[in-house]
């Protein structure tokens, strides 16, 4: 049931030409999306060995496995390694994820604190394989990356796990941003559904603004108590360069493009999605319908003009265009 909170959230937000589940489904992603393009983006597998291929940055991958006879490689996949991600390839909404953070004796801790064994995490790989998290339910593969150590400005405004920034990518031109941050409910994930906080970005600068938790308006983090508003989000220019390019590197028009801030590494891509969810213009306390029809007016004309633009003058158009004005 929606609470009254959210639907007069929603009702203001309409005024400001608020995207609904049907506009962006029938508008977007389908109009978008070709079909024959999905698997890039809902197997993070192939969204990896694309952006490699791109030179886009990406963590690392430290092995795949692909069948209940490959679990026995585990072993020799995770030698000499402390910390380091298991996940589902096709999962989704943080489904299946494991941080793995330390070892502790014989057994793993993850980034939660909890204490698991080795046999916990060749079960949580089968439970992966047969589909358990995978969109239909479809066998799936593990995949066992690099754990990204998030920047220490995050420390302050999240609890455990790794922030993620989500930029919402219209043929090329980034037109929403959203920095997640993860909770003690959310357990280190960044995906709001399990519970994280959603805080807008101001496309220009970088700038957090408000944020969002379980629905509602919030400005300051549950668990650390500090503001979440207000922020300078390092390297913005380096992330609003990898949300655009992203366009070119899966050919979907419309993507949720997640992104995260290595401490040694800087901007990662960590997954692509063809679906984004609409919480965003909650975040941002702004609409996604008018924006993402002047980017398809402004599309038209240099269609007229017979031009496109590229990476750099995509985000200059996102970032003039789309600047937070003060309420
Ligand atoms: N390599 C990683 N290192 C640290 N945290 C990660 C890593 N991969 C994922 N996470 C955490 O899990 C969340 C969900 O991961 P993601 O790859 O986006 O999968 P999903 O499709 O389930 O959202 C991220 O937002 C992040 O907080
Ligand atoms: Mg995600």
């Amino acid at each position: 049931m929606l609470g009254f909170g959210l639907i007069k959230t929603w009702r203001e937000l309409s005024a400001k030409g608020i995207m609904g589940i049907n506009r962006r489904n029938a508008d977007y992603v389908l109009k978008y999306n070709k079909r024959s393009l999905y698997p890039v983006v809902d197997d993070k597998i192939l969204t990896k060995e694309r952006a490699i291929e791109a030179g886009i940055n990406v963590p690392e991958m430290y092995g795949i496995i692909s069948t209940e006879k490959e679990i026995s490689k585990l072993d020799s996949i995770l030698a000499g390694r402390t910390d380091f991600v298991i996940k589902p390839a096709m999962g989704a909404g943080g489904d299946g994820i494991l941080v793995v953070a330390d070892r502790f004796e014989d057994r793993y801790k993850t980034v939660s604190g909890k204490i698991i064994s080795h046999e916990e995490i060749e079960y949580q790989i089968s439970s992966i394989l047969t589909g358990l998290y995978s969109l239909g339910g479809s066998r799936d593969r593990a995949l066992i990356e690099y754990r990204v150590t998030p920047d220490p400005l995050f420390k302050s405004i999240s609890y455990e796990g790794v922030p993620d920034i989500r930029v919402i990518v219209l043929m090329g031109y980034p037109i929403m941003a959203m920095l997640r941050l993860p909770t003690r409910q959310s357990g280190g994930k960044a995906n709001l559904h399990q519970g994280a906080i959603g805080v807008g970005v101001d496309l220009a600068t970088g700038h957090t603004l408000q944020g969002t938790w379980l629905n509602n308006k919030i400005s300051k983090h549950p668990d650390t108590s500090n503001h979440v508003a207000g922020l300078q989000l390092p390297d913005w220019q380096g992330f609003m360069r990898l949300a655009a390019g992203s366009y070119e590197l899966c050919g979907l028009g419309y993507i949720g493009v997640d992104m995260v801030l290595d401490q040694e590494q800087g901007p990662l891509i960590l997954e692509l999605n063809a679906r984004p969810g609409l919480n965003i213009q909650i975040a941002n306390n702004a609409g996604l319908t008018l924006r993402a029809h002047a980017v398809e007016d402004h599309i038209a004309e240099l269609k007229r003009q017979g031009k496109t633009e590229t990476v750099e003058e995509r985000m200059h158009f996102s970032q003039t265009l789309f600047a937070s004005v003060p309420s």
